[in-house]
Formats: structure tokens, C-alpha cells, sequence
């Protein structure tokens, strides 16, 4: 038997790209094991329920440090043991040690093109720097924050009358479509995580 390549998603809120993996899985190589969210109330978690996939709440707020959240949170990774951990609107910033222990195995997107635009509000620092040119990253995770290599990218332009709402809505249309391809990639061997050294 193929060996199944199983991910496991991570988020934090309404899981609109979890809900694109989701329903591409159907037609693809990879299967969600389970779906682990640092909010007990992310949107998303509804979603991997619906479609019948384990869901796990790991909060920081229920740990004396973010040192025992993290060891939490990877120890229950262990236990799923996936081939990829894909962050998915996932919005804590992961310690190099658990980066470190998971090592080539994370990736995340992100709403810009990297390097350019790292950390939050991306689309509202591109109007504001009036960029013609914004766009979707997918990337490795690294120590550094929003810094690991970049496996994929799309772009979308800036219209003249976009607000960060628009904005926002047609570069996460290109999220939905960039991710799934993305880790149906990887499961097919098509794109290989090389041993990066972070
Ligand atoms: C997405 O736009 C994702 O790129 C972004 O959060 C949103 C989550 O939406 N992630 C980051 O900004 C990470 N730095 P979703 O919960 O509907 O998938």
C-alpha cells in the first residue's frame, strides 16, 4: 500500500484557506489528519468538523509559558505524525526550538510577496507604500519570521479604488488556489523541501 501523505493544519481564525484544502483533498494525493487551532473559537474549526476531521484547541492561554504551549502543541503533532505541517492563517510566531524540532517540515502562507511585506497588515502597508504589484507567498518555515525560502508565489495588481477589504479578497482568491496546489506538490513529489538548513 502507497504510504498516505497526511498534514496536519494549523489556524487561528476562519480557516478559509483550511476549507480550500479541505475540498481539494477529495481530489488529491494528501489527507488532512487533523486540524489543531490556538482558538477555541476559530470559524475553522467548524469547518474540519463538518467534513469529519479530528479538530484539537491547544491555547497559550491555558499554559503557564509559551515554552509548555509549544511543547503541548508538539507533542500532539508527534502523536499525529504528519508529513507536513501547513499553517494556515495560523497566527502565532512558532519558537526557533520548535521550528528547530520540526525541521523542513512547515510551511505557511502569507499575504505578500515575500520578503517583501513580512509580519501583519500586508495589504494595508501596500496601499499606503502604493504599490502597483501585491500578491501570495508560500514558504517555508524558518526561525525567521516570514523569512524561510519561498516555495510559491502569485501575484494580483493593485487597482487605483482598492480598499484593504478588496484588496484582501482577491489576493486570499489566490491563496485558496495556490495552497492546495502547493501540498498536492509536495505529496506527489513534484516539489521536494530540501534538508534547508535552519
Ligand atoms: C490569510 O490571508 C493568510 O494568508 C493570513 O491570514 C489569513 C487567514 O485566513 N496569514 C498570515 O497573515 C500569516 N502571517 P483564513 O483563516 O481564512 O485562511
Amino acid at each position: 500500500m502507497q504510504d498516505l501523505y497526511n498534514i496536519v493544519v494549523l489556524i487561528s481564525g476562519k480557516g478559509t484557506n483550511l476549507q480550500a484544502l479541505i475540498d481539494a483533498s477529495h481530489r488529491s494525493s494528501y489527507t488532512i489528519s487533523a486540524v489543531i487551532s490556538n482558538k477555541a473559537k476559530a470559524i475553522g474549526l467548524n469547518r474540519a468538523k463538518i467534513s469529519g476531521i479530528d479538530t484539537y484547541v491547544i491555547e497559550q492561554e491555558s499554559f503557564n509559558s509559551k515554552l509548555e504551549f509549544e511543547e503541548s502543541l508538539a507533542t500532539r503533532i508527534s502523536e499525529i505524525n504528519p508529513k507536513l505541517i501547513v499553517l494556515a492563517g495560523f497566527m502565532k510566531v512558532l519558537s526557533p526550538q520548535f521550528v528547530k524540532l520540526f525541521r523542513g517540515k512547515v510551511i505557511n502562507i502569507h499575504p505578500s510577496l515575500l520578503p517583501e511585506y513580512p509580519g501583519l497588515n500586508t495589504h494595508q502597508r501596500v496601499l499606503e507604500d502604493k504599490k502597483k504589484i501585491h500578491g501570495v507567498s508560500v514558504h517555508l518555515v524558518t526561525e525567521d519570521l516570514d523569512g524561510g525560502p519561498v516555495i510559491a508565489q502569485d501575484a494580483v495588481y493593485v487597482r487605483p479604488d482598492d480598499t484593504v477589504e478588496s484588496l484582501a479578497k482577491r489576493v486570499l482568491e489566490r491563496e485558496h488556489i495556490i495552497y492546495p496546489k502547493v501540498v498536492e506538490s509536495l505529496a506527489i513529489g513534484k516539489i521536494q523541501l530540501s534538508d534547508y538548513d535552519i
